[in-house]
């Protein structure tokens, strides 16, 4: 297959351009208008016979339109992505998350293309700590924040342009990722980072909130098999069974490191903080076959450390704006 690939200079859309031209013979290409998180470093190295960068914006009808004669598929992760930001300023997520899908449902809608829709569990809300249920494809969406709600919205067009305008596409609901090139304002590699520079970790309330975690190559191992092997016209919840609260995930990142597990400090909660994310990803793993390679949370998290203990020229250009940002957030 030629894959259009938006957002593939972000994190999950980097790993996944990794991942498919090495396990694959697909060609890729990349859409991507390099915002505050898209970074070209972390697609350096590629072989140029099956891969190409295109700068530039999903809201651009025009420029998409050059590009869907020369591609089988779109897979779509590009948007604004971080919670802490669509609550400070939302309009950006409207713009990217909402205009911008829409804008490539049309292209896919005229091009006959097919298309895949990347999207988050965190379209179905929350759960109590103590709720035995997880989500699935049949939970009715709730999102909280206005990052979430964007990402429903984009999931709802989705699917109105594949009933009303047959548009071959499908969706996946995945959960929290962890890995190589996530940038330093999410909740795993800033902990990390901080501990690296000397500066403590920062739990937002009382760390109870529970995350699912799951590497970002078994995301991509998912979104490949749902792009091959997968039903047009349907929704796919991708999970790991990587259940864990962010109390114990600072102290796995500081004990692994060498340090005092408590050596953390606690902050600011996040307005509106959704308290436990865990899906149920039956549907995957029966209909599809799927399953996860890194079945060890521990295990992955410590790749993941030596991954930007050896990489500090990626991440260190950004540290200071993310961190400035935060501190105006008493966070
Ligand atoms: P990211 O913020 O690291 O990367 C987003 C990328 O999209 C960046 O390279 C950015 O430049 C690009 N982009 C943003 N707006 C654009 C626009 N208008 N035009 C072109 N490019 C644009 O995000 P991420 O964490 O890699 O998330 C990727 C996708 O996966 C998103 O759709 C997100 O909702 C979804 N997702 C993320 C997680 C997670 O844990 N991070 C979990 C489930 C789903
Ligand atoms: P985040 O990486 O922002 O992902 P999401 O909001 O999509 O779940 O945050 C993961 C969890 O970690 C979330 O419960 C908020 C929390 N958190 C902290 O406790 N401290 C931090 O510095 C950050 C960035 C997040």
């Amino acid at each position: 297959m030629r894959l259009l690939v938006t957002g593939g200079a972000g994190f999950i859309g980097s790993n996944f351009v990794h991942y498919v031209l090495s396990h694959t013979e697909h060609t890729v290409t990349v859409l991507d208008k390099l915002s505050y998180a898209g970074n070209l470093a972390s697609l350096d190295g590629l072989d140029p016979a099956r891969f190409r960068f295109v700068l530039g914006d999903i809201q651009d009808a025009s420029l998409i339109a050059t590009l869907t004669p020369d591609h089988d598929a779109i897979v779509h992760y590009a948007a604004e992505s971080h919670n802490d930001n669509s609550l400070s300023d939302p309009r950006p997520f409207l713009e990217s998350n909402i205009i911008g899908t829409y804008t490539l449902l049309e292209a896919a809608r005229a091009s006959g293309i097919r298309f895949h829709h990347i999207s988050t569990d965190e379209v179905y809300g929350d759960l109590d700590l103590d709720d035995p249920a997880r989500f699935t494809e049949n939970t009715p969406y709730n999102p909280s924040s206005p990052y979430s709600s964007t990402k429903a919205s984009s999931d709802l067009l989705v699917r109105a342009w594949t009933r009303s305008f047959g548009v071959r596409a499908t969706i996946s609901n995945c959960s929290n990722n962890y890995g190589p090139y996530q940038h330093v304002e999410k909740f795993i590699p800033r902990q990390i980072t901080n501990v690296l520079r000397g500066e403590r970790p920062r739990l937002y309330g009382t760390g109870e909130n529970v995350r699912d975690w799951i590497h970002a190559d078994d995301h991509s191992s998912a979104v490949l098999t749902i792009l091959e092997r997968g039903v047009v016209g349907e929704t796919y919840l991708i999970g790991a069974d990587g259940e864990k609260n962010n109390r114990s995930v600072i102290e796995l990142i500081l004990t692994q490191l060498g340090h005092p597990a408590d050596a953390y400090d606690l902050v600011a909660d996040r307005p509106g903080h959704d308290l436990r994310y865990a899906i149920d990803s039956a549907k995957l793993r029966t209909s599809l076959g799927w399953v996860p390679r890194f079945a060890d949370f521990e295990t992955g998290l410590a790749d993941t450390i030596a991954w930007y203990r050896n990489n500090e020229a990626w991440w260190a250009p950004h540290k200071d704006a993310a961190e400035a940002r935060y501190r105006t957030q008493g966070q």
